[in-house]
């Protein structure tokens, strides 16, 4: 099964994927986590030039390649191969990503990237959780820390890119749950925990 987490910067997707990560395997499943971009080398090469900070302009189209080479590598060399070896793979973030950050806050056409999406042949997750805050929140979270080129972003580009998640999950609810990360560790904890049990049971039939 393949499961992944979406939000913008501060929602906690990696508080939430590590309990997640660890219930499961109390459980004994097997789990697979990436982050995307990254994860296989070359990917990880891709997100430190995707998040360096630069004074040349980056076109989202520019972005859009270098996150569907890494996608597209990461899908070839580490997600199928764990999905066929009976691996529960937790994505932190994945294709929705591109839709919300460069389709929804930069202005890319989402046709073109669903063309990319289905003529790379990759894979939709089972099951996406989104933790939705708001992104005067975000900004207020990540201001804490030294901010990469897409944390630097004006707020209204990160209100768009929620714009965008939530007619994601609007869109596809049976796959998308729309979680509210203004709630506790331990209710988000149970609510995740909750839902993938159960399509881990639907899924099995
Ligand atoms: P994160 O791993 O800390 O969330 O950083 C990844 C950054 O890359 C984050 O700002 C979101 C951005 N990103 C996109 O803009 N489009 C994408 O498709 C993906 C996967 C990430």
């Amino acid at each position: 099964m393949f499961i992944s987490f979406e939000g913008i910067e501060g929602s906690g997707k990696s508080t939430q994927i590590e309990l997640l990560e660890s219930a499961l395997k109390d459980l004994g499943h097997e789990v697979k986590k990436l982050r995307e971009p990254g994860t296989t080398m070359l990917g990880e090469r891709i997100r430190d030039i995707f998040l360096e900070e630069t004074n040349e302009t980056v076109d989202p189209i520019t972005e859009a390649f270098l996150l569907y080479a890494s996608r597209k590598h990461l899908d070839q060399n580490i997600l199928r191969k764990s999905l066929e070896n009976g691996c529960i793979v937790i994505a932190d973030r994945y294709a929705d990503a591109t839709i919300a950050y460069q389709c929804f806050g930069k202005g890319l056409s989402i046709d073109f990237i669903n063309y990319i999406h289905a003529n790379s042949k990759l894979l939709t997750p089972d099951l996406t959780f989104y933790m939705d805050i708001s992104a005067e929140k975000s900004k207020e979270r990540i201001s804490r820390r030294e901010m990469d080129r897409m944390e630097s972003e004006p707020q209204d580009f990160f209100e768009r890119v929620r714009k965008g998640y939530l007619e994601i999950a609007t869109k596809d609810p049976d796959r998308v749950v729309c979680l509210d990360a203004n709630k506790s560790i331990e209710e988000l904890k149970s609510q995740i925990i909750e839902k993938t049990l159960e399509k881990i049971n639907a899924t099995l039939g």
